[in-house]
């Protein structure tokens, strides 16, 4: 009896406790809360070591490739970061400071026997370009693991080639930006993953097992919150020693523990799938575990689809349509623009690929919005991205090694059929026109990019979905991360076909979308469908930053794809933290209800969908139409 009592009194606390937490979560905040220190307002341009020349890097490549940058004019394009990747460490000396190669780093000689980049960095400082280092969440890296070139990598005792971060956050930070005055660093995560105790390398005492956080392959069997923890210590350190906020934070953990999720909150850069390989189909796996993420990346957070292959393979001077699709998507998506290829021999048809101003001012847009899907099949895609003047990017992408026809309409573009539409074509320059709709023919593989102009179906405002770069999903609604299945599964060029198949495995499924629902359905409440429209899960809270705007609006109900149907959604829209619309309860099946309210004067908007008590896997919901007017 009286355990019986006690059973209930605890089920009562923790029900409380879930209510208390789901009104928490979503109470408006008033504050913007996606990641915006350091210096990346716009997605970071330059140059990696890594594809170029993997572990064998010396300070003539880098510099190369840096004077390259610098005298081609790319530099002055906005390429500036010079990255180093994996290959520079010596090991960790008896005080704990990392020592560098000296063989391949001469200039890090010091008279007092300690070691030092400041020469290099000084050095690309003074040629106008910014440093970038490489290191890694665990104590061992992903070459120490992974890598059979032993003579490249970290010597000494077990401990000596501890290089990592862990446990030394802050004495590393503070070397590589305080004292060698590094801009970037990247930060790997092989070290958290790779090195459990089953490990040959580990079995033969070379590294200290670590039990795995990550486990690539399931996210019911990842750490989420411990990793997270992790990356959060080193987004502190940067703030401490970076006062000036100089720094860029690239997170380079593929993707997995659900960093899709939560990488906007903690750093700038944020790799969204395992590495990029000079193969057609990698380039499109890597570019799909981005496309649908465009609600998921702001001004000062970007989604990383790894870095450019343009130079090498499937991407080299005898594919210059793959190159230009290559290039074309990068800058559609507001990747970082990061060449991986050994300049000093690029050709001049390649180095013009890099160069075209029309696609990089794509990337460098300064309102900040990925490209949304606009027309989405396994075969031909268009995206078409908001640009700040209110012009728009568009993309149309033959995937296939066919070639095929292709039609962009108006609605496309969120442009009036009955309006011209201008295409200036970004690879050739012409210009073209059209109402209505416009035929294409494109070659195996082609993306045809245009800049377009036309009438805007909303003349004086724009649909969130036109602007992502202005909206943070804070609060998405995903209980449990879902890996997405859309992702094109290109096989794993060191796995081949060993095993069964890839599978799915980047959380994201369930997110918040632009033009369709969380699972990639099109939009629609009680059979009223909406070309236009955020589509999220129920008890989720969305930020918008209302430049100047003085009305929102949006038709909104539960989506007609839930499936638990159970609980009725009330839509709130608060004005800097306070209430200002809110929808009567709605189920499933019932008609979309407008909202609308007064945010003249307002800097956040917040659109809340709460369900009447929390659920353990919400709905999907519609904000159909969802604007801001003037
Ligand atoms: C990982 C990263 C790559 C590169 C290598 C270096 O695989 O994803 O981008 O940094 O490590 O070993």
């Amino acid at each position: 009896m009286k355990r019986g009592f006690r059973l209930l009194g605890a089920v009562a606390i923790m029900a409380l406790t879930a209510t208390a937490a789901h009104a928490d979560e979503l109470d408006p905040k008033g504050e913007w809360s996606a990641y915006d220190k350091g210096n990346a307002a716009l997605p970071p341009m330059g140059w990696n070591s890594w594809n170029a020349f993997a572990l064998e890097i010396d300070e003539a490549k880098v510099i190369g490739s840096a004077e390259t940058i610098v005298t081609s004019g790319l530099a002055a394009k906005g390429y500036r970061y010079i990255d180093l990747d994996e290959g520079w460490w010596a090991r960790r000396g008896g005080d704990g400071r990392l020592v560098i190669r000296t063989d391949r780093f001469p200039s890090a000689i010091r008279s007092d026997g300690t070691t030092s980049f400041r020469p290099l960095t000084d050095k690309l400082h003074a040629m106008g370009l910014k440093a970038g280092i490489y290191s890694e969440i665990g104590r061992n890296s992903c070459g120490q693991i992974y890598s059979e070139e032993k003579a490249s990598l970290p010597s000494g005792t077990v401990a000596e080639r501890e290089v990592g971060l862990y446990d030394h956050v802050d004495q590393d930070i503070g070397l590589y930006f305080a004292e060698w005055g590094f801009d970037l660093i990247k930060v790997d995560g092989c070290g958290i993953r790779g090195l459990p105790e089953s490990n040959p390398r580990v079995a033969a005492g070379e590294f200290r097992a670590f039990a795995p956080l990550i486990d690539s392959d399931s996210l019911g069997r990842t750490d989420i919150p411990a990793v997270r923890a992790l990356f959060g210590k080193v987004a502190d350190a940067l703030e401490r020693y970076n006062p000036d906020n100089d720094f860029v934070f690239s997170l380079c953990i593929w993707g997995s523990a659900d960093v899709r999720s939560w990488a906007k909150n903690v750093g700038n850069l944020s790799r969204t799938s395992e590495d990029i390989f000079p193969i057609w189909g990698r380039m499109l796996f890597n570019m799909d575990s981005t496309s649908r993420r465009a609600l998921y990346a702001q001004p000062g957070s970007w989604n990383d689809p790894d870095m450019l292959y343009i130079g090498n393979g499937d991407f080299d001077a005898d594919h210059l349509t793959e190159a230009r699709t290559h290039f074309s998507m990068w800058a559609m998506l507001n990747a970082p623009l990061i060449i991986g290829y050994d300049l000093r021999k690029a050709a001049p048809e390649l180095m013009a690929i890099l160069g075209n101003e029309g696609i990089i001012a794509l990337d460098q847009d300064p309102a900040g919005n990925q490209a949304v899907l606009a027309y989405d099949s396994d075969d031909v895609q268009i995206y078409a991205k908001t640009l700040a003047d209110g012009t728009k990017g568009v993309a149309i992408l033959n995937r296939t090694s066919a070639p095929l026809d292709a039609v962009l309409t108006a609605e496309h573009l969120k442009f009036l059929a009955g309006a011209d539409v201008e295409l200036t074509d970004l690879w050739t320059g012409n210009t073209t026109r059209f109402k209505g709709e416009q035929k294409f023919t494109l070659a195996p593989r082609e993306t045809l990019v245009f800049k377009a102009k036309g009438k805007r179906m909303l003349a004086d405002g724009y649909y969130l979905s036109e602007m992502p770069g202005s909206v943070n999903p804070a609060v998405d609604g995903v209980t449990v991360p879902q890996a997405e299945p859309m992702t094109h599964r290109a096989i794993l060029p060191w796995q081949s076909t060993h095993g069964n198949g890839e599978h799915p495995r980047y959380g994201g499924w369930g997110g918040a979308q632009a033009d369709a629902t969380p699972y990639g359905e099109e939009l629609a409440v009680s059979g009223r469908r909406f070309a236009s429209g955020i589509g999220v899960l129920a008890n989720s809270r969305l930020e918008i930053r209302n430049a100047g705007y003085r009305h929102f609006s949006a038709e909104v109900g539960v989506d007609d794809s839930a499936r638990d149907r159970s609980e009725p959604v009330t839509f709130s829209v608060y004005g800097d933290g306070k209430l200002l619309a809110r929808s009567d309860p709605m189920r499933f099946g019932e008609a979309p209800a407008k909202i609308e309210a007064d945010v003249a004067g307002v800097k956040l908007v917040e659109i809340v969908a709460r369900s009447a008590t929390p659920m353990r896997f919400p709905d999907p919901v519609t904000w159909g139409n969802a604007a801001l007017t003037r």
